[in-house]
């Protein structure tokens, strides 16, 4: 069971501690911080049994979202939480008349690769060095979902 809550001036600091928790520190908090202050952006924090599990951030421009981050806690992965942030933003982005999702993941990250592919997202492109980890440079790979078939 996960209970939603729109990411707000008053669950944002808590998220922004788990963002740190999901990503062991490595992860840019300031940038995501000043994203969360900027009217694009639409963001959904879930609780199970109170406890803060997850995120996922995104900013929404007319009538389109690019998913910026979506985290689970390591505690309460691969109980189908992630699974049901994305569907929860199904419904709304059909609910808000937003007809597409777009997200870039790194081409390593098999469990998020397999977690868009089982929601119905659909890969569209990659990129060469999208991302650098650690000196590392790994593709990127674009997924879009669309809510009208
Ligand atoms: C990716 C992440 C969000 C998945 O969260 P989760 O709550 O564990 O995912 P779910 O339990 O909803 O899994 C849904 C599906 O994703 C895939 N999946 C999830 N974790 C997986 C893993 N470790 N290995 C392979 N596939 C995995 C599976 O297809 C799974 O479906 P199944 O359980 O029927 O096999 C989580 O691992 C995480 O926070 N990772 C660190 C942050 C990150 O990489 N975010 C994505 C940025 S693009």
């Amino acid at each position: 069971m996960v209970e939603f809550e729109t990411i707000s001036t008053q669950n944002k600091q808590s998220v922004l501690g788990i963002y740190q928790k999901i990503y062991l520190g490595d992860c840019d908090l300031n940038a995501l911080s000043d994203m969360m202050d900027r009217p694009p952006h639409i963001g959904f924090c879930g609780y199970t049994d109170n406890e803060l599990v997850g995120f996922i951030s995104a900013n929404h421009v007319v009538d389109e979202l690019d998913i910026i981050e979506l985290g689970v806690i390591s505690e309460f992965r691969r109980r189908g939480i992630a699974h049901k942030f994305l569907i929860y933003l199904q419904h709304y982005c059909v609910n808000q008349n937003i007809k597409k999702i777009f997200l870039e993941v790194a081409e390593n990250n098999a469990a998020a690769i397999g977690l868009y592919e089982k929601t119905g997202f659909s890969k569209i492109g990659a990129r060469k060095n999208y991302y650098s980890r650690k000196g590392t440079l790994i593709d990127g790979l674009t997924y879009c979902w669309n809510s009208i078939r």
